[in-house]
């Protein structure tokens, strides 16, 4: 049983997730504020809602950027109104596990300290636990005794490769692919064929009710856009070729990179990894058959977590409840900084 009040927490690029020890539950906020000006219109899911539709004088964003902390101010702002949902009360002196992308400067690891020990929220402990290492106590990988694992963590804005071996990170690499470049992907595939400009929202609906890797299926959804050439509002059916064809561009684009990154791997592990399979995760890895297409690209198994992008969240549920993976969080101390 636990009796300090201990949360995990993943800041990712699209949504915040905390787990609390307390309640032993999970709780998912979008990652953005609405803000005009310095007043703070909105905050979370409600200002994800305007995105897209805002009036000019609000801006509608998110305080992270490529997986660092871009805004600690607006971060931390989040962070409480967040913590005041889950817990109306006491907010000081709680133990704060973060997943942290791997090599931040020590400028980035401050801002990780200052984000909970701020103007709003005081007093709390803060620990790090590298995120691939988080993904991988999520996969139920024996960190003290395993050889060679890797973790692909597709996420919003950016993926996440990484070698692990006796508990350690031993190489990594992130690549600028992700779940947003692949809205992107869908607007100019339609851009190119339909001569239709659509938001990104639309191009993410179109992604989450169409998008698969498998088997063509005939598929269409009607969309609004605005016409290329006359610039004016229209209708157009949209096939699921068009969408897939825009998500297969990012994939393969991902494949290659993974492809050129297992050259690079040490033998031993890379066959390790080949027995064990490579483990997948993050949230784009909800898009089906994903794990059968990057077979079919690199010629490794893939094994998808469970938890898509909760799996660093549910590492580090492990490490709270687990006195003996303390040894993965770090622990950071103002006077260090
Ligand atoms: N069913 C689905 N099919 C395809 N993509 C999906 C699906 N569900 C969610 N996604 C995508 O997953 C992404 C969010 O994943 P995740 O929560 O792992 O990212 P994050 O941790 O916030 O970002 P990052 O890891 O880049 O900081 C979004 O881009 C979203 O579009
Ligand atoms: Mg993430």
């Amino acid at each position: 049983m636990i009796f300090e009040n201990a949360y995990g927490i993943d800041l990712g690029n699209s949504s915040v997730k905390i787990y609390s020890a307390l309640r032993n539950k999970s709780y998912t906020e979008k990652n953005v504020i609405a803000a005009k000006g310095r007043e703070i219109i909105a905050v979370g899911d409600e200002a994800y809602e305007m995105l897209e539709k805002q009036p000019l004088d609000i801006s509608v964003r998110s305080p992270m950027a490529f997986g660092i902390i871009g805004d600690l101010e607006l971060q931390e702002i989040l962070l409480y109104t967040f913590f005041r949902k889950i817990n109306r009360f006491n907010m000081l002196g709680s133990s704060m596990y973060f997943s942290v992308p791997l090599d931040m400067t020590a400028v980035e690891k401050r801002a990780y300290y200052y984000v909970v020990n701020g103007r709003w929220l005081h007093q709390n402990r803060v620990f790090m636990v590298e995120s691939p290492v988080a993904d991988a106590l999520s996969f139920g990988i024996d960190l003290s005794s395993n050889t060679g694992s890797m973790i692909v963590n597709i996420g919003s804005q950016s993926t996440e490769f990484s070698i692990l071996s006796e508990g350690h990170v031993i190489m990594s690499r992130r690549s600028s692919v992700g779940g947003k470049q692949m809205n992107e992907a869908i607007c100019s595939e339609i851009r190119k064929n339909y001569h239709l400009q659509i938001g990104t929202r639309t191009a993410k609906r179109l992604k989450l009710v169409m998008g698969q890797l498998g088997e063509p299926k005939k598929d269409a959804r009607k969309v609004v856009g605005i016409d290329s050439v006359s610039g004016l509002p229209r209708e157009e059916v949209i096939s699921s070729s068009a969408v897939n064809a825009g998500i297969m561009n990012c994939i393969n684009e991902l494949a290659a990179e993974m492809k050129t990154f297992l050259e690079r791997t040490p033998p031993q592990i890379a066959y390790q990894i080949a027995k064990d399979g490579i483990c997948l995760t993050g949230g784009s890895t909800r898009l089906p058959y994903i794990d059968q297409y990057l077979t079919g690209c690199t010629g490794y198994a893939f094994n998808l977590s469970r938890y898509y992008e909760g799996s660093s969240l549910n590492g580090l549920e492990k490490i709270i409840h687990n006195r003996s993976l303390r040894t993965y969080a770090t622990p950071i101390k103002e006077r260090k900084l």
